[in-house]
């Protein structure tokens, strides 16, 4: 008989979102009266910018051409696109980095997942607590841990605690881990992390031999001048560093999918037989083997983002979203409540009142406010008494929902 992966029986119950789905649905399946505001996943609301739009309406149309059509494109990403990321989100803030370094993919999600294919088994592993679960999961259906405790910690791997205490900005590790995740800015508590942070990163990880693998979907919602959008901002990062980025929160692909990752060529990691091997040959075959790249027509949406059109209307976008997190940040604020991120990120951390545990306050905001949002447990046993709001929603919603919960919880 068939056997199955046994990783994969120690993952905790479901997915976080597909457990809060399942939660939701319950509730709206016996109140169907219920106004149900989602400010859970980090889903984008807003339609696609026009420039993006017109693009990939012309590629339909030259794919309709026989002698405009495309078939398989390049398992990397057409070189055109690569090209516009490495001059406007690379080469223009002074980082070296060249197109050929740059995969175009299908998602951010996917590629932080699937990067685990180049390395060995036996590499330490940090994270932050809380974090991005997929990070873990992926590691859990990977073998690289043992069983989870009674919080939810997986044996194997180092968590970082990331708290007010420090600023949401994990501690460099007294030990050597291999490879550590970093996700700047932070999802889920908003924060950021400054030059002289991810300076002592880079450094930890050249001194140790340690790859960051270093998560910027976020890197859009900066506000402070002050902060790096890339880790390829800070001297030696090349030598330690691969990062993750996407088009799925400034430029509204979470359905239309697209995304990048950035392996540098000067990046190598140990074979077992002691020799150091280039992390972007392994990368470039496993994306040769695995991966056949994203569509034609959407690789031309995303260039459209690098347009003057594109800028402008990307730039609005975001500019949309973190209106909503002012007002999310102010209206709880005003109502008591203790919040974190909003500012350069589209995510609020909220303390949750009363000390209420992270689901029962999801229970409560649910049935009370019919407002959705995370709980931070969900993102690690460091998340406990937090819970995530997101400012991806439309205005109307954000102040609906703002109204409701403040006119519980005020006084
Ligand atoms: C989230 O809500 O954390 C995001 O939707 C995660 C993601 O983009 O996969």
């Amino acid at each position: 008989m068939a056997t199955i992966n046994d990783n994969y029986l120690k993952l905790k119950a479901g997915y976080l979102f597909p457990e809060i789905a399942r939660r939701v649905n319950a509730f709206a399946e016996a109140h169907p009266e219920a106004k149900i505001i989602r400010l859970g996943i980090g889903d984008v609301t807003e339609p696609l910018p026009e420039a993006c739009r017109t693009a990939m309406i012309k590629a339909v149309e030259e794919m309709g051409d026989r002698t405009l059509f495309k078939g398989y494109g390049p398992e990397q990403g057409y070189a055109w696109l690569r090209e516009k990321i490495a001059a406007h989100d690379f080469q223009a803030r002074g980082c070296e980095v060249d197109a050929s370094e740059i995969f175009v993919s299908d998602g951010s999600k996917c590629d932080c997942g699937n990067i685990l294919d180049i390395f060995g088994d036996n590499n330490t592993i940090a994270v932050t607590d809380p974090v991005y679960p997929v990070y873990v999961d992926t590691n859990v259906m990977a073998g690289h841990t043992g069983e989870a405790n009674e919080k939810g910690e997986y044996g194997g791997l180092i968590y970082l605690p990331i708290s007010a205490e420090n600023h949401f900005t994990a501690e460099i590790p007294a030990q050597k881990v291999d490879l550590i995740y970093l996700c700047f800015p932070n999802n889920p508590t908003g924060a950021t992390a400054s030059r002289e942070h991810l300076k002592a990163w880079v450094d930890y990880a050249k001194a140790h031999g340690s790859i960051i693998f270093f998560d910027a979907a976020y890197e859009a919602f900066i506000t402070d001048p002050a902060i790096p959008h890339s880790i390829y901002e800070i001297e030696g990062a090349r030598e330690c560093a691969i990062e993750f980025r996407s088009f799925s929160k400034n430029a509204g692909f979470t359905g239309t999918r697209c995304a990048l990752t950035v392996v540098p060529k000067t990046l190598t990691a140990k074979a077992a037989d002691g020799s150091n091997v280039e992390l972007w040959k392994l990368w470039n075959r496993r994306q040769s083997t695995k991966f056949n790249g994203v569509s034609y027509i959407v690789q031309r949406g995303a260039e459209a983002v690098y347009s003057p059109e594109g800028q402008a209307q990307t730039k609005a976008l975001v500019s949309f979203y973190m209106e909503n997190a002012r007002i999310i940040r102010e209206q709880l604020t005003a109502a008591g409540l203790t919040v974190f991120g909003g500012i350069n990120a589209p995510y609020v951390w909220v303390k949750t009142p009363n000390n209420l545990s992270s689901w029962d306050f999801f229970d409560k905001l649910l049935t009370i406010c019919n407002v959705v949002g995370t709980p931070g447990s969900g993102f690690g046993a460091a998340g406990e008494g937090y819970f995530r709001i997101s400012a991806f929603n439309s205005r109307e919603n954000v102040e609906v929902a703002m109204k409701r919960i403040t006119e519980k919880f005020k006084g």
